[in-house]
């Protein structure tokens, strides 16, 4: 039974962990446990009683509330906070009933209630049990008649177990240089993360893990999350002036506010979390096997797919394409993809965004032809679109120049010469919806890279039906709509997620999209270090990577390859430049990757040799039943003479024979892994090892 109950206490246990909380005598849900599992329901802790308190701070505020509101005498961060119709800002909650429900996945839902206002707040807990995961979020209802202002609204405070000083792994980057992993032990106060960009951002992520300073790869105890949330999201990680350490997470509260009328509820995203003793690897294994049960394509293996974009950039056209197409399909490509360039009067990046019909001059029959001709090849057929954008040189803008977000008075800032829809209305949602659904209903078309090229400015909504400052959830919420209404009309469709490159990557895309693009940074050195940042919370399934010619010096063909391979390969390069004996190169890659395609997307992935921090690094995936892996490596640059690292093995069956590529000894898996492999490669060198078990 994965939620016991008590007397207002419950404890939500998954396969190997545990999260106990219970109304304390405040008559308020107080944290209590998070945890391994434990072997008897006794053997939780009970509620504990505030302790000594100072007029500074007073009991209240000492509570480990699961979900604070702004209220009394509190000083640390709230999960909630508001504004009454009567300008009452506080928010007084007080326990008012629970309900367990059981099924696939059982859900606890405690209400709280308003001691003075008409106002509930519900706390849903899922217990994803075999995943070891806990879902959580707050529904804010107002039952009264007059509308409240929302101004924090956050999914949920995730408390540590008291005492030690935590260390929060967060990623950080930019455009180009998503993904980059630090490090660090949290002082008292409060550590944010946030974006303001109303995407997910390049610059942070909403993923945390929280650790006591020892944890590695493979051990150590590891708290870890993630927000399913695809606009402006805040994370506070806060050492209180006591030494307790907890993270907040949910929407941000910069420049948000939502009128929340009579009769209606709030409903925050969720935030997913987890808890291990095997170190940030199984904190990373834990969501991969968690995000591709929510994949919309499940566990279909993704197609290796040509993109047309690194080759010719705007400049596609019938002919050029048929050409490329032929050497794609030779060398074993399965999806063609067109990206940007072929629309409604796009020949560079200041116009055509918005119409979305084939330009007239490029493909004056359309692209039938093209679509018919890649699909006798064999292949099938994807497109480039960024449906939130428009440039003002378009018949979108110059016929609705008052659909994108913007403030009357001031000038409307272009980046990439495009400014953005408000998805929040709902005759853009409407315009979208009807013209994206003709498009993919008149094609066959399988794929759709979905870009969003720029952040906002000036985000204002002239005559919004609410507070203006909803926008950035409605946005988000509209996006999420025009997606998924077209996902859903077109189920044959594979969505991949892209904002120049890592931009929009969160588990709230993942109820559209199966595919993200991490970069647009393809130089394959740079990309070790951003496919592992990546690999921290999803999957390689859902990691396309693209052969490219990106960098100088051009590192070897099949070193780009090895690359590209851990995740779901793809090529964008000038195919008809390439050279007889490098297609006959990549033919083979691409024969290889089909093979061990089911161990790297559908595997456990182990990162054995971090990338971020060394110059020769390793990777392995095992399938799911320890009979097949894959060990790839790569040197970078180390000075010589050089000691290359050994490389021991993770994941495989102890007691069980495996023989691996380029080694005559066939051994234990115990013994692979304890002994270490010595791979020599040169500088600029890679690998690629199959290993086998026999027996
Ligand atoms: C973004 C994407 C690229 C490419 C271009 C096209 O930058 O990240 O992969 O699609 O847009 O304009």
């Amino acid at each position: 039974m994965p939620i016991l109950v008590r007397d207002n206490y419950w404890i939500l246990e998954t396969e190997h962990t545990a999260y106990a909380c219970g109304v304390g005598a405040q008559g308020l849900p107080e944290h209590v446990y998070w945890g391994a599992r434990l072997p008897f329901a006794g053997d939780y802790p009970a509620i504990a009683q505030t302790g000594d308190w100072a007029s500074f701070s007073g009991a209240a505020h000492m509570l480990p509330a699961e979900y604070p509101a702004y209220a009394g005498p509190s000083y640390t961060e709230p999960c909630l906070k508001l504004t009454n119709a009567d300008g009452v800002r506080d928010t007084v909650l007080r326990f008012a009933g629970a309900t367990v429900s059981d099924g696939a996945t059982p859900e606890l839902r405690v209400t709280l209630r308003d001691a003075d206002y008409p106002l509930t707040v519900t706390l849903g807990y899922r217990v994803h049990e075999a995943h070891d995961l806990i879902e959580r979020w707050a529904e804010i209802a107002n039952m009264g008649d007059a509308p409240v202002t929302l101004e924090r609204a956050w999914s949920a405070l995730w408390h540590l177990p008291w005492g030690g000083e935590y260390r929060l792994s967060h990623l950080f980057g930019r455009w180009f240089e998503e993904w980059q992993i630090r490090r660090e032990v949290l002082q008292p106060g409060v550590k944010v993360k946030e974006s303001r960009r109303i995407t997910t951002s390049h610059t942070a992520n909403p993923w945390f893990a929280l650790d006591r300073g020892a944890a590695g790869e493979e051990q150590g105890e590891v708290w870890f999350g993630v927000l399913a949330w695809s606009g402006n999201w805040k994370l506070a990680a806060e050492v209180t002036e006591y030494g307790a350490t907890r993270v907040g997470i949910g929407l941000n509260d910069w420049d948000f506010a939502w009128r929340l009328n009579p009769g209606e509820t709030f409903t925050t995203p969720a935030s997913i979390a987890g808890y291990t003793v095997d170190g940030f690897g199984a904190a990373s294994r834990t969501l991969h096997d968690y995000a591709r049960t929510r994949l919309p394509h499940g566990k279909t293996l993704h197609p290796v797919l040509y993109n047309s974009w690194e080759a010719v950039f705007f400049d596609v056209n019938e002919a050029s394409q048929m050409a490329v197409a032929e050497r794609a399909a030779q060398m074993g490509v399965e999806l063609f993809v067109m990206d940007d360039g072929w629309f409604h009067g796009r020949t560079v990046d200041n116009a055509g965004l918005g119409d979305w019909w084939p330009d007239e001059v490029k493909f004056p029959n359309g692209i039938k032809p093209l679509i018919a001709r890649v699909n006798a090849l064999g292949m099938d057929f994807g497109l480039w679109l960024e449906p939130e954008m428009v440039n003002p040189d378009s018949e979108l803008y110059r016929a609705h120049p008052d659909w994108v977000i913007h403030f009357p008075t001031r000038a409307r800032s272009e980046m990439r010469n495009q400014l953005i829809l408000n998805l929040g209305r709902a005759d853009v949602q409407e315009y979208l919806i009807d013209l994206l659904d003709r498009l993919l209903g008149e094609h066959n078309i399988t794929f759709i890279k979905w870009d969003m090229n720029r952040n906002v400015s000036e985000p204002g909504w002239p005559d919004a039906p609410g507070d203006a400052r909803e926008l950035w959830v409605r946005y988000v919420e509209g996006v999420y709509h025009v997606w998924s209404t077209l996902a859903q009309r077109h189920p044959q469709v594979l969505w991949q997620s892209c904002s120049g490159g890592g931009g929009r990557v969160d588990y709230g895309m993942l109820r559209m999209v199966d595919q993200f693009w991490v970069s647009d940074n393809t130089e394959a050195t740079a990309r070790l270090g951003i496919q592992e940042g990546f690999s921290q919370l999803m999957p390689a399934i859902t990691m396309e990577s693209q052969v490219t010619h990106m960098g100088r010096p051009l590192l070897s063909l099949p070193f780009r390859f090895h690359v590209s391979m851990m995740g779901v390969l793809g090529i964008s390069d000038d195919l008809l430049k390439w050279a007889e004996s490098d297609l006959a190169t990549g033919a083979e890659l691409i024969a290889l990757y089909k093979e061990i395609r089911p161990i790297v997307q559908l595997g456990d992935q182990y990162r054995l040799l971090p990338a971020q921090s060394q110059d020769f690094t390793a990777v392995q995936y095992v399938s799911k039943d320890k009979a097949e892996s894959v060990l790839f490596a790569f040197r970078v640059h180390i000075p010589e003479p050089a000691r290359i690292p050994p490389v021991f093995l993770r994941g495989l069956d102890r007691d069980a024979r495996y023989a691996i590529e380029g080694f005559d000894e066939v051994r234990s898996g115990q013994a692979w892994m304890n002994l270490g492999l010595r791979i020599d490669l040169k500088n600029g060198e890679s690998t690629v090892r199959r290993i086998t078990k026999i027996g």
